[in-house]
């Protein structure tokens, strides 16, 4: 029997929330009363039901993720070869396509990976993630791997991200050149639509292996489609289990009565502190080194989905909070100034992991100086909970509202429950915003300009355009 199919070890894995200090008993003025959140009951009701009726239609590709036993099967399929001569994967893809498969990658592989030999990472490779496209970052990344040993997976929801693809390019000319054109093609699998888009054009066209990202998914929330568990499943991570968590998650929130459920509550609290309580800064800050990746994928997740000029009725309401990441205890030593006594315009949301997998004592090495033995006799662990304990009391105390997501340990299954939990949490605060969580109008813009300046057919306009403009920019130029 699996682990995850024990009721006992599941009960001990649940994700939960303790928010205490944004609230008027603890904060006064600053906090929320009882009653605010449950104002928004009747309308989180109406997203509840709304949710259901739209999954029930197809719309919501992301909740269907964590059911897709085939998918899971063809991963296994695509990565069964690879494992047989392969030591590194590089995922060459940007935004949705590349913060998740690198927060599952920090969050549940050993810290040093991908520095280990193949024994010691059991035969599973090391994964990297090439998202920018700063030519002396992806040179060196490749400069450091062995192109005979490496395979390429290609992320692009779309099929026509501009990074992506140039990065597809480069590297399948480099890689002919090094291994000849037969192997060139073994070394790369696609994932993108299963229909539309250049990159699925080019997988009939060169006969290259490819996985599906449903048509319904959008890259934000696509981690737990092929998009994440192929990179994850070739580093060795246990991509069952993290479905799994995130079927309980799906379950939990599903049964939950509107006023205890802990997504609609969280999103609730996310909405009224930014609206209600003019805090709009989120600041997401995990308790962790490994969860730094998730709080990056929460935060592009957030800001995506909430960021938008017009709600639904197309009013304009430059809707959204600004999401910041931020870790502890290190930027205790960095930000926490800031949020202590700088201008009160946040809401900070802590992840907490309440047991990790090792357990480091401190050594009483010199009982005569109290500056370091009071150290002496406790734990790492102990140190960073109490520094947890201690920031949230004292920001509550400057009247600065925060809650703690608790993680009862960092494994595939809570890492599951915790991703479904956010994605969720983002749609509800979509609703409440009254804004579409899935598009994202804003950063077209830029992409039309950039296809302009990269001389891309029929867009043309775009670098007039620019060109235009351009003059008048020498003005404050200072050389
Ligand atoms: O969430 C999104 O839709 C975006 O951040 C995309 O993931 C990003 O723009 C990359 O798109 P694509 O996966 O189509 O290359």
């Amino acid at each position: 029997m699996k682990r995850y199919e024990d009721p006992k070890w599941v009960q001990s894995m649940k994700l939960s929330l303790d928010h205490n200090y944004a609230m008027a008993e603890f904060l006064g003025e600053s906090g929320l009363k009882e009653t605010d959140l449950q104002g928004l009951a009747p309308r989180l009701q109406a997203f509840h039901q709304d949710l259901a009726a739209q999954r029930d239609k197809g719309q919501m590709g992301f909740m269907e993720l964590p059911y897709q036993g085939q998918t899971v099967k063809e991963i296994h399929q695509v990565s069964k070869p690879l494992l047989e001569w392969c030591w590194d994967v590089v995922v060459l893809g940007i935004g949705g396509s590349a913060l998740g498969p690198r927060a599952l990658h920090q969050a549940l592989c050993h810290p040093q990976h991908n520095k280990f030999p193949m024994a010691r990472r059991h035969l599973k490779l090391g994964l990297w993630v090439a998202d920018n496209i700063d030519p002396d970052y992806l040179y060196g990344l490749l400069d450091g791997l062995d192109m005979r040993r490496t395979a390429f997976n290609v992320i692009s929801k779309s099929g026509n991200t501009a990074e992506t693809l140039a990065q597809f390019l480069w590297i399948y000319k480099l890689l002919k050149g090094r291994v000849g054109e037969a192997k060139a093609r073994e070394r790369l699998i696609i994932t993108t639509d299963p229909e539309q888009g250049p990159l699925r054009s080019l997988v009939a066209q060169e006969r290259l292996a490819s996985l599906a990202v449903p048509p319904n998914v959008g890259g934000r929330f696509s981690v737990l489609s092929a998009v994440g568990l192929l990179p994850a499943a070739l580093a060795g991570i246990e991509v069952e289990e993290l479905l799994a968590g995130a079927r309980f998650m799906d379950q939990r929130l599903k049964d939950a009565a509107v006023d205890e459920n802990p997504a609609y509550r969280l999103a609730a609290l996310f909405y009224l502190f930014a609206t209600a309580k003019a805090r709009p800064i989120l600041v997401f800050m995990p308790y962790a080194s490994t969860l730094a990746g998730m709080a990056e994928w929460f935060c592009q997740l957030w800001a995506e989905s909430l960021g938008k000029q017009h709600d639904l009725k197309g009013n304009v309401v430059h809707a959204g909070s600004t999401p910041v990441k931020a870790l502890g205890t290190t930027d205790q030593h960095s930000q926490l100034q800031l949020y202590m006594e700088g201008p009160p315009d946040k809401l900070v949301t802590f992840l907490a992991v309440d047991n990790f997998k090792h357990h480091l004592e401190i050594p009483d090495l010199y009982p005569d100086q109290e500056a370091l033995s009071y150290l002496g006799g406790h734990s790492l662990n102990e140190l960073l909970r109490g520094e947890l304990q201690a920031t949230a009391f004292n920001l509550m105390k400057a009247g600065r509202p925060n809650l703690t997501l608790h993680l009862p340990e960092v494994n595939p299954f809570t890492v599951g429950q915790l991703i479904y939990f956010l994605e969720v949490v983002t749609v509800a605060a979509a609703f409440l915003f009254g804004v579409n969580a899935f598009d994202q109008p804003g950063v077209e813009g830029g992409k039309k300009t950039t296809y302009g300046l990269m001389g891309r057919r029929g867009f043309e306009n775009y670098h007039r355009e620019f060109a235009e403009a351009s003059p008048a920019r020498e003005k404050y130029r200072i050389v």
